[in-house]
């Protein structure tokens, strides 16, 4: 059983439900490489600043960096009976380098800590989903240039409206999927901001450097208020809203992709490799991926309302509500990611049907509007243009 961080005062042993019940580690065990990677630092800066001896903390940073290795190597023990990363983390470095590990935990808390291990996690993965943005929108390019002539049926309400290029139909979602990455990009310098030092909320009486761990993890500044620092939790929001964004975009695309594909409109064939079948139709090649894609956007969107209505009403300053912070987190992070990087493989493969998208731009009526102009071009008023040809439209 791990040690608590917090037993000193107590006299009683923890009921064991509500062991279960406060635990976190089956979550933010995600955030195991930040945490150590976020201790090392701190234990640098506390040798530094004379804070504990500097013998002390070479041996702490020895120890957490084989910590490190062995975790890469998958070769760590993980006591699932720890309260939290931070809890097994500490315990992994006190089973391996004894007494100086007991002077790893000075001047912070697991308050600040847990909020820099997830700003690390989070800057680290918008990097990674901007990547994967910029190659779901290659993938949109890709089809596009290799149509570049091709023009199909534009719609309003579903209707026939008028024709467009294909390439401008892949150019609205390019949009979109821009705007995701630089909202990605303007939440990623709110992110950047080590709240470390902070403590519990107070920041400490001890003469520390924060600029100095910031350097050493990559953050650009350091958080101004201690309340704030620990109790914000805006940058997740802000995280959740991106992500539902972004998947909401991805569900209108699969949409529109799952009406091309129907036998009504067959615009478009998905390649089998991102296609599943039946257990009983033989025929069927079904777009499930798409549907789940769609499907998700509900997901996404409850993550972001669990977390503004969890922060709703908060008093300052840190309050264990927010560790609930980190599954609707985790969980929007992997479903855009997953959902960018299969979408960006099934649109570079799929297959347009020009014989189909032929046949429907033979309707007369996607070129009303271009006749009513023709009209405008000869002086006829647009009002009038609009009557001519909706009269003759109607006696087609
Ligand atoms: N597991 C906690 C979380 O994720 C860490 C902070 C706990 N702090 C406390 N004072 N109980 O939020």
């Amino acid at each position: 059983m791990t040690k608590k961080l917090w037993g000193g005062r107590f006299t009683k042993n923890t009921d064991p439900l509500v062991e279960k019940f406060t635990r976190s580690l089956h979550t933010d065990i995600a955030l195991f490489e930040y945490d150590v990677t976020a201790s090392i630092a701190h234990a640098k800066m506390l040798g530094k600043c004379k804070v504990i001896p500097k013998k002390d903390a070479q041996k702490i940073v020895k120890g957490l960096v084989s910590i490190l290795n062995e975790f890469e190597k998958g070769k760590t023990k993980i006591d699932q009976s720890a309260e939290d990363v931070h809890t097994l983390v500490q315990a992994l470095l006190e089973k391996k380098i004894g007494a100086p590990a007991k002077k790893l935990h000075t001047a912070r808390s697991r308050n600040d800590q847990v909020s820099t291990d997830t700003r690390m996690f989070a800057k680290d993965y918008i990097i990674v989903l901007i990547e994967v943005v910029k190659d779901l929108q290659a993938s949109l390019d890709s089809v596009a240039n290799r149509h570049k002539t091709v023009s199909m049926p534009g719609y309003t309400h579903m209707q026939h409206a008028q024709p467009v290029l294909f390439k401008n139909y892949t150019g609205a979602y390019r949009e979109m999927f821009e705007r995701d990455k630089e909202r990605l990009s303007e939440i990623y310098k709110r992110i950047d901001i080590l709240p470390l030092g902070s403590c519990a909320l107070a920041g400490t009486s001890l003469a520390i450097d924060r600029k100095f761990v910031a350097k050493e993890l990559g953050f650009s500044k350091v958080s101004q208020n201690t309340l704030d620092a620990v109790s914000d939790r805006d940058f997740i929001i802000e995280i959740l809203s991106a992500a539902a964004l972004t998947g909401m975009h991805m569900s209108r695309i699969s949409e529109d992709l799952i009406i091309w594909s129907t036998s009504e409109f067959n615009f478009v064939d998905i390649d089998e490799a991102f296609c599943t079948g039946s257990s009983i139709m033989p025929q069927k090649k079904n777009p499930d991926v798409l549907e789940l894609i769609r499907g998700n956007a509900g997901r996404l969107y409850a993550n972001l309302m669990s977390m503004l209505v969890t922060m709703k009403g908060l008093p300052l300053t840190y309050n264990r509500d927010m560790q609930l912070d980190k599954a609707p987190l985790f969980d929007s992070l992997n479903i855009i990611k997953d959902q960018l990087e299969i979408l960006s493989k099934l649109i570079r493969t799929m297959k347009l049907n020009k014989a189909a998208i032929d046949r429907q731009l033979q309707d007369p009526g996607l070129y009303a509007t271009l006749m009513a102009e023709r009209l405008v071009k000869k002086g006829v008023s647009f009002k009038d243009a609009h009557r001519i040809v909706g009269k003759n439209y109607a006696r087609l």
